[in-house]
């Protein structure tokens, strides 16, 4: 596999700050974004605010990356897409691990296919000759009160045309675990499981963990949000302490599960 090239920091003293009016949670919108307006004029720079992080004093590395800048960009299609960056620059540096082991790719949850194409084209599609596998029911959403928008009869069809030229993108159509069988790979690198449901998640982690190598990783999209998602954590801290394994909770809400 080709990989993206690295991009060497032109100017050490400098660092971006990046602020979007997109977190989650809040009773008074108005209010804290005003707050945190005033929060950052006393910060030092290397700022990050959106997706319920704010930091400061980072060096904001996921927009020192030029080919992952060009790839984020291009396939923002929402306010949600562009507060989670450092999220889908988490799944982008695992990617660039992943490419260097044996074993496809697999995403769990695609929805419009916004982080299969963004690690794709991270990488540059002609580059990326691993097979990428996603999987979700696109045309509605099985958990209860979670349907996206656009969950509808046609988002497969929109979805697949999105992907027109990815030769190496596998969407399988069907609801989980059940879709897997006989329609999943046998190795896997890098799997991406992002489907908002504890039994949902733990039923795909009992389906296709063992078939993760060493050196492989597991991105568990949800694991340290609090709220509806907790549930999520709770069950996947039990799955994996029976496995003598434990996951790194990453401030952007992602898990992170390095497999041995
Ligand atoms: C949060 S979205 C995925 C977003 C995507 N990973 C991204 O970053 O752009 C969650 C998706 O999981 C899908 N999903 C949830 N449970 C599922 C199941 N049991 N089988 C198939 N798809 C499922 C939903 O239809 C929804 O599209």
């Amino acid at each position: 596999m080709i990989l993206p090239p690295f991009t060497p920091i032109e100017h050490p003293e400098r660092v971006l700050n990046f602020m979007v009016r997109t977190v989650w949670g809040l009773t008074d919108p108005q209010r804290f974004y005003a707050l945190m307006q005033e929060a950052q004029a006393l910060c030092v720079p290397g700022t990050y605010l959106g997706d319920n992080l704010f930091t400061w004093g980072k060096s904001n590395s996921p927009f020192e990356d030029k080919r992952f800048v060009a790839a984020w960009e291009n396939n923002c299609q929402n306010d949600a897409d562009r507060a989670i960056a450092w999220r889908r620059y988490i799944l982008a540096c695992a990617a660039f691990h992943c490419a260097q082991i044996d074993g496809d790719f697999v995403e769990c949850g695609v929805y419009r296919g916004t982080s299969i194409k963004t690690i794709v084209d991270y990488f540059g599609k002609e580059n990326f000759d691993k097979t990428f596998w996603g999987y979700d029911t696109f045309d509605y959403n099985p958990v209860e009160h979670h349907a996206f928008e656009g969950q509808t009869t046609g988002l497969y069809q929109e979805i697949q045309q999105r992907f027109a030229g990815y030769d190496n993108v596998r969407l399988v159509q069907g609801l989980l675990p059940q879709s897997l069988e006989g329609n999943s790979p046998e190795r896997i690198a890098l799997l991406h499981i992002d489907l908002n449901s504890a039994e949902f998640e733990i039923a795909v982690l009992d389906a296709l963990f063992d078939r993760v190598v060493p050196g492989g990783m597991i991105i568990l999209d949800d694991y340290e949000w609090s709220g509806q998602y907790r549930l999520q954590k709770i069950a996947e801290d039990a799955w994996f302490a029976e496995r003598n394994y434990r996951t790194f909770p990453l401030p952007t809400g992602q898990g992170i599960v390095l497999k041995r």
